[in-house]
């Protein structure tokens, strides 16, 4: 065909992708990093609800039982079959290890059976990509914020596989907070929704919180004020005075936001960009997103946030990471990859 001018059509690059880092079973296939062909999830999060937090050994164990089948519809629900696909990839750091064990060995068989290249993705670096299924204009580089129930980071997207990091949490992440304080205030495993919810009607200046000073302005702490909101609920029961839930709900959220915002939109502006982007968990909060446009727009810098939808923890955003590991960096492994609990970008 060289120089005949007939042009070979390259077909997309579908990718069948696997997340199993926490106490989500989830598969889909995504096709060039961009478009999402099915999206599978098996949540157990109403199991680990009655536990307050999620039991590590049964998250590993309602893997294996999901994962075939979440597998099998995620394919099937694509219009394909196994040999449609052209990459298996799996989110293989960071999460809890036997659970991600699971993802990491039924991706490796296979790969290893089907004759698959298998691509391997870090968990953080999906939350990212979560930004390319929904906005197919977003090209790097761009800063992002990453708030999730393990992390919590400022960091340059230099390009589609490459990161810097400008700033990260100290101790607690901000979705770990949000998680511990709601529990104090009397709400269900994982509590940052239904502070989101309790927010919404609550006043957020009734209740002062504390703000950690940092040493490098760009880094985060939260431990102080998840530990200030449990001692502020305790010393009220003590006293048995009532605490006004959804004005200490809404107090809480406007802090944390407060500080998540402030510290990005200044690191932006200090790093001259002009492209942001959120990314985790803790991106579906509503009042955070309702900050964060607010403030990104008065600086002149364009926002993009996942859909609430693609924000958690989903098997399409490591497809789409997995697409540009693969054909930016070349990233592949063999049956030796194994799965790490932590990991840093
Ligand atoms: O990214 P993710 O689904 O899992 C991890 O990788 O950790 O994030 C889960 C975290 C939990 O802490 C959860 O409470 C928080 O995200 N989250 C929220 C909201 N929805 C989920 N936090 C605040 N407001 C929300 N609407
Ligand atoms: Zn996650």
């Amino acid at each position: 065909m060289e120089g005949s001018g007939v042009g070979v059509e390259i077909s997309p690059m579908k990718i069948l992708a696997i997340e199993s880092s926490c106490d989500e079973t989830a598969a889909a296939v995504v096709e060039d990093g961009r478009r999402i062909l099915s999206n599978i999830i098996a949540s157990q999060v109403e199991e680990h609800k009655l536990y307050g937090g999620v039991v590590p050994e049964i998250a590993s164990r309602r893997h294996c039982e999901s994962i075939v089948g979440v597998v099998n519809e995620a394919i099937e629900t694509a219009g394909m079959t196994l040999s449609d696909i052209d990459a298996v990839a799996v989110t293989f750091a960071p999460g809890l290890i036997g659970a991600l064990l699971v993802g990491v060995n039924f991706a490796k068989g296979l790969a290893f059976a089907s004759g698959k290249p298998l691509i391997p993705v870090h968990h953080i670096k999906g939350h990212i990509a979560a930004n390319y299924l929904a906005h197919p204009e977003l090209e790097p580089p761009y800063i992002c914020l990453a708030a999730s129930g393990g992390h919590s980071q400022i960091m340059r997207v230099e390009s589609y596989t490459k990161y810097s990091t400008i700033g990260r949490t100290l101790d607690d992440a901000a979705g770990e907070a949000f998680d511990k304080a709601a529990r104090a205030m009397g709400f269900p495993y994982p509590g940052g929704v239904y502070i989101d919810k309790a927010a919404k009607v609550g006043d957020s200046k009734r209740y002062k919180l504390p703000r950690p000073h940092t040493a490098n302005p760009y880094d985060f702490s939260f431990s102080g004020l998840k530990t200030s909101v449990i001692n502020l609920v305790h010393n009220a029961e003590q006293k048995g005075e009532k605490v006004d839930t959804n004005d200490l709900a809404a107090s809480f959220q406007y802090t944390v936001a407060d500080i998540l915002t402030g510290k990005f939109v200044a690191a932006a502006n200090e790093y001259g960009y002009k492209t942001a982007a959120m990314a985790g968990g803790v991106a579906a909060n509503s009042g955070l997103r309702e900050m964060l446009e607010e403030r990104c727009k008065a600086s002149g810098i364009t926002l993009y946030v996942p859909p609430i939808a693609l924000c958690g923890d989903n098997a399409a955003m490591i497809g789409s990471q997995a697409y540009f590991e693969y054909t930016e960096a070349h990233i592949t492994a063999d049956g030796s990859l194994n799965a790490v609990a932590s990991m840093p970008l």
